[in-house]
């Protein structure tokens, strides 16, 4: 099963998230990493500044999960500049080295399948950051996803579009396609590691931890992968049923394990 970590809060999350990727670094300079946009992993990202001081991350590759479809990418709210933004300068990873995928509409029909042959040459993705959405999206799968799915083009939701609409001057500008790695290619990656913060999260951590496995909750597809870690803080953790047995796991973990 999952193991779950119910922290605090958001900052308490992101710092033992960045500690294992500092630890992923140090251990395999030319680490493989799955990005993921949204405001989730924004904790990640900024605990990770301080500590990537002095860690060589020159050859450090990275894969974003998704992209809208037919946006610019120099547009600021297209994944590729948010990575840009918010992952790529500050954490002075090598620009060339982090892939996003292309979502521009010429050549959008051979994107998927270029996107799922670079991942797989770069020897696969080593750890996958993962938010959720209120609908139990992971990447931009959306219900009904199949679990063998590959990177391809999707519609997103009215209620993923309504939820991105905050980044956008209205929610008609939030595109309707989008490029996303499948939930196939997600459960290839070595370690999947979710985050799920507030109230508003909690019906999809508890059916995607908790639930049955269903392409009508495609987070719930973590159940299959033999490494996940989700980590929630306690809002996002108030419908999980076996709380009590996570917080008793999270207690008494054994020192050598790791995330
Ligand atoms: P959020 O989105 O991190 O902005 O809440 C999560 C998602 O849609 O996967």
């Amino acid at each position: 099963m999952a193991e779950v970590v119910i922290l605090p809060d958001a900052p308490s999350a992101g710092a033992l998230v960045a500690d294992e990727i500092v630890r992923l670094i140090r251990d395999r300079p030319h680490a493989v990493l799955g990005l993921a946009t949204g405001s989730t992993p924004l904790p990640v990202y900024e605990a990770l500044r301080s500590r990537l001081h002095g860690v060589d991350v020159s050859r450090v590759r990275g894969f974003a999960l998704d992209e809208y479809v037919g946006i610019d990418p120099a547009h600021p709210q297209s994944y590729r500049s948010v990575i840009t933004r918010e992952v790529v300068e500050p954490l002075g990873l090598v620009p060339a080295l982090i892939r996003t995928p292309d979502g521009r509409l010429e050549g959008i029909q051979h994107a998927g399948d270029q996107y799922e042959d670079a991942i797989e040459a770069a020897g696969g993705i080593d750890l996958q950051l993962l938010g959720i959405g209120t609908d139990g999206h992971i990447g931009f799968n959306e219900p009904g996803s199949s679990f063998a799915s590959r990177t391809r083009v999707k519609t997103l939701t009215g209620q993923t579009r309504a939820d991105n609409a905050r980044f956008f001057a209205s929610v008609d500008e939030v595109p309707v396609h989008c490029i996303t790695q499948g939930l196939g290619t997600i459960l290839r990656a070595r370690h999947l590691v979710l985050l799920a913060f507030g109230e508003g999260k909690a019906d999809a951590v508890a059916g995607a931890v908790e639930g049955p496995v269903t392409a009508s909750l495609p987070g719930s597809a973590i159940q299959l992968h033999p490494h996940v870690t989700v980590v929630v803080d306690e809002a996002a953790a108030s419908r999980l049923h076996y709380a009590e047995y996570y917080r008793d796991v999270w207690r008494n973990k054994p020192e050598w394990q790791g995330l």
